[in-house]
């Protein structure tokens, strides 16, 4: 809720006194204004957080991410991406995270049903809640995990806010009015970020993630067979907007497909030179019309977003740069601090999570060991210098 004075009623931009006054000379009929007293502003995110409260967190975050890298390098590109889905719907409060019992929550939408990384996410809540409990918010080990898979990814690197507390409150049907659709143009797009507080420019550069990982067949396949429902009259005909000889390399690996949609819904990188690497090539790739999605090559076709396009495409270093101030403002978005929210609370789930991984995976398991250990004691030799 916004600070200052909040009075119910018609008059609720009023403050409290005045509200009462009017109320008592021109009605003649009880006061009805309900008060409520000033709220102090919720605090802002902050640097270092856990810096007392579990000054381990943040290592603990980046141990984990990096060794789930070292199994499946792809896992970057999806918690990067569970970042995004997770700030545009309710603010970075964890909601993306929530289950519900009748498959209404947001991870049950479909555009969330390819997301990635959940596991990791829980992995790390059982370290931290074995370390540190009921202490590390849900939504702060997911920005924290997003800047570790930037840097792992891209050798880009960004300090991170904390402070968020976890949402109670997670609904598939708000999936769809939040996240922007991959069928959108350039002003749908402009628009839906700037319903979370980012710009134009925000949204292009941000927009750049798409330089790693994959996206599914299933959503190419209206660009590359029938476009704009063509099809009785032109059965091939692709997306002009598209590089023809693109879209024959994105046929071979995404068949038309068939009357009963029984296709194998394939993964395709996003960025085929270095799909694993954080880089400008994905503006370069839209400059070519190698856009794979029709809201990335958008970017490049409208007028509005064009500019900037070429001046990524021509220069990754301002690319980087900008990209890791647009994460940090990404992850400002309708946050949950001071008293709102929760902190998700120690499950048993968790302590048998952290015990199972040292049974599968006792090595890494070790790592982290060690990294505990190895903080504890520093920390103690620290407290008795
Ligand atoms: C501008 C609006 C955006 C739209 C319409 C959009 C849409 C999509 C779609 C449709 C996919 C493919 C999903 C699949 O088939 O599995 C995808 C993948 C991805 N998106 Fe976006 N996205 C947008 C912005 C962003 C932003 C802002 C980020 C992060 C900062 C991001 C990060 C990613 C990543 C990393 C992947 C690959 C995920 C993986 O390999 O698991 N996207 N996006």
């Amino acid at each position: 809720m916004a600070s200052g004075v909040h009075c119910g009623g018609r008059l609720a931009a009023l403050p409290c006194v005045a509200t009462v006054v009017i109320f008592f000379s021109v009605v003649s009929m009880p006061p009805y204004a309900e008060c409520v007293a000033s709220q102090p502003p919720p605090p802002p995110l902050v640097l270092g957080y856990y810096g007392l409260k579990c000054p381990i967190a943040e290592r603990i975050v980046k141990e984990v991410v990096s060794a789930a890298a070292r199994r499946n390098p792809g896992i970057l590109a999806g918690l990067i991406r569970m970042y995004f889905h997770d700030c545009f719907v309710r603010g970075c409060d964890a909601s993306v995270l929530l289950k519900s019992a009748d498959g209404q929550a947001e991870r049950d939408h479909r555009a969330n049903r390819s997301l990635q990384g959940f596991e990791i996410v829980e992995e790390i809540k059982s370290w931290l809640e074995a370390v540190c409990p009921m202490t590390v918010s849900c939504a702060d080990i997911l920005s924290f995990a997003a800047r570790d898979s930037v840097a792992l990814a891209g050798g880009i690197y960004y300090d991170v806010l904390s402070g968020r507390r976890d949402g109670l409150v997670s609904r598939a049907s708000e999936v769809i009015t939040n996240l922007p659709s991959f069928n959108s143009n350039a002003q749908q797009l402009v628009d839906a970020f700037a319903k979370k507080g980012l710009t134009a420019e925000e949204m292009v550069t941000l927009s750049g993630a798409h330089t790693i990982g994959v996206a599914h067949c299933s959503l190419l396949s209206s660009r590359l067979y029938n476009y704009n429902n063509t099809g009785g009259i032109k059965p091939s005909t692709v997306d002009p907007s598209m590089d023809p000889r693109y879209a024959e390399y994105l046929k071979t690996k995404c068949p038309q497909p068939q009357g009963n949609g029984m296709v194998p819904d394939t993964a395709v990188f996003l960025e085929g030179r270095t799909p694993a690497q954080l880089d400008n090539k994905y503006y370069q790739d839209l400059m070519n019309k190698r856009g794979m999605l029709r809201s990335d090559q958008t970017l490049q076709e409208s007028p509005a977003t064009a500019p900037l396009v070429a001046a990524y495409a021509g220069k990754n270093e301002l690319w980087a740069r900008e990209f890791a101030k647009a994460m940090v403002r990404l992850g400002n978005v309708e946050v949950l601090t001071g008293k709102s929210g929760e902190i998700r609370s120690r499950s048993p789930k968790h302590l048998l999570g952290a015990v199972a991984i040292a049974h599968t995976q006792p090595q890494y398991a070790l790592s982290i060991h060690t990294l505990i250990y190895g903080t504890h004691k520093t920390s103690i030799a620290l407290k008795k210098a």
